[in-house]
């Protein structure tokens, strides 16, 4: 018989997950706490925007024209419990307020839920990241609360994937990591990573922590390679260089890299700089503080990028933002996505908001998330209606439409043509050609 499936929480990865299981030809129910998430996901629609999961949602939706039927949701863990033999649990685990440390209650509360259920042989699969040490300590509360006993086991398989690729990082990951404490768990997960889709991606089997850890270590590393450039664009700045092209240059080196080596106003989302934050808090529990010190200054580091973007505008209107209009260009904490979760961009549009410049703000798909975080900010429907009569236009989310602006045209609702690059992928020369002013963070004035 083959495997039924289970996945436990719907926001970018759980959906992502019950979607792609679903693709691979498993029958899938999901379940999520809020019943909103689930009638919207019942009519094969994404509570968020990701690029290519509607298309994948529609094809298996049970109950929608021509779908598989393969794939259901539901609130009820009694059903989820009835129904599936492998559970993944995709809950997500927060920043706890006002402090460093992970959030884990939603996660511990899920599987609660969920154990009470298992009466018969089940495999519950933690993907969330979490902090070391959590599935050994979710594994002994799985064994105490399952009537099903011994048969309900823990395995751990962190998931990797980069929103906005969701669909291609799970269908396509660069890895598979299982941590598993049985032989018969690690022939569940191969069981269900089995398939031509996932087939040619290694295979790592670990114990518990170090599964967990793979994450929190990725994640960290990362942080510290954007970190590093930014370091490098501080130098750049002291020293006249051109962070872009000494990025470039270092890319070239194999062992280095091209890939996270864009400097400019630092990593955001609802992953890097709260995982970041957890693990050196975890670290501290450990009594390991000095092992992950220097992430604290990874951390430090990336968000005085926003800071010296505020200081970069406050220059650019000469030094003072009172009543001075401000266009801000993005909203996400990255492109092809609708999410502001401690976004670079809109914490810099609040912060300009906050001393006293008039901003407003385009984003192409970001602006109700943002709207509800910051509904004090001014939202245009267009990077040229943002625009208008600004004294300054910042460039803080690197949309593709962004690069396609015609500096002229724009040029022409402007008070001034001052241009502010916060992430170092429009083409300078081109803005200069149009008589714009072109400055960014780690860059040559002219
Ligand atoms: C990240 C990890 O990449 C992913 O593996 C993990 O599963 C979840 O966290 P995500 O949060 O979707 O994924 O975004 P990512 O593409 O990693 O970008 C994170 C932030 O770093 C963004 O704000 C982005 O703008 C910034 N970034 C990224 C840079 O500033 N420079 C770079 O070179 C790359």
């Amino acid at each position: 018989m083959p495997l039924k499936i289970s996945v436990i929480g719907t926001g970018y990865l759980g959906a992502t997950h019950a979607a792609a299981m679903a693709e691979l030809g498993f029958e899938v129910i999901g379940l999520d706490v809020v019943p909103a998430k689930v009638e919207l996901l019942a009519q094969g629609r994404s509570p968020m925007y990701e690029p290519g999961l509607e298309e994948i949602l529609r094809r298996h939706v049970v109950g929608l024209p021509d779908s598989t039927g393969r794939l259901s949701f539901t609130t009820s863990f009694a059903e989820v419990a009835a129904f599936a033999d492998v559970h993944f649990i995709c809950v997500n685990t927060p920043q706890r307020p006002g402090e460093y440390a992970c959030d884990m209650s939603y996660f511990d509360g899920a599987v609660d839920a969920l154990a009470v259920h298992l009466d018969r042989p089940a495999l519950v699969v933690g993907k969330s990241t979490v902090p070391v040490g959590s599935a050994a300590r979710l594994a002994a509360r799985i064994a105490e609360l399952a009537p099903a006993g011994a048969d309900a086991e823990l395995a751990w398989n962190p998931e990797f994937l980069q929103e906005g690729f969701a669909v291609r990082d799970t269908l396509h990951p660069d890895r598979i990591v299982v941590g598993v404490t049985s032989e018969r768990a690690e022939e569940t997960l191969r069981e269900v990573y089995a398939t031509p889709i996932a087939e040619g991606s290694p295979f790592v089997v670990a114990d518990l922590p170090t599964a967990e850890l793979v994450k929190t270590a990725a994640n960290a590393f990362l942080a510290t390679k954007i970190s590093f450039i930014n370091a490098m664009a501080e130098i750049c700045e002291v020293a006249d260089g051109d962070v872009v092209r000494l990025a470039e240059a270092l890319g070239h080196d194999e062992r280095i890299g091209p890939k996270f080596l864009r400097s400019g106003i630092g990593f955001g989302g609802g992953c890097l700089p709260k995982d970041l934050r957890a693990f050196f808090a975890r670290a501290g529990e450990l009594g390991a503080s000095e092992s992950l010190q220097f992430l604290r200054e990874i951390d430090s580091l990336n968000m005085r990028r926003r800071a010296s973007m505020v200081e970069l505008t406050r220059e650019a209107l000469d030094g003072s933002l009172l009543g001075k209009r401000v266009a801000v260009l993005g909203a996400a904490f990255k492109p092809e996505t609708d999410d502001v979760r401690d976004s670079p961009a809109l914490n810099i549009a609040g912060q300009l908001h906050l001393q006293g410049a008039e901003v407003s703000v385009y984003d192409p798909k970001a602006a109700a998330n943002a709207k509800a975080v910051f509904p004090t900010l001014r939202y245009a429907d267009s990077a040229v209606s943002a625009a208008q009569g600004a004294h300054v236009v910042l460039h803080l989310t690197e949309w593709r439409e962004f690069q396609e602006l015609d500096p002229a045209a724009l040029g022409e609702v402007v008070s001034r043509r001052h241009l502010l690059d916060g992430r170092n992928t429009l083409d300078a020369s081109l803005w200069r050609k149009a008589d714009w002013t072109y400055r960014a963070l780690g860059r040559p004035r002219a």
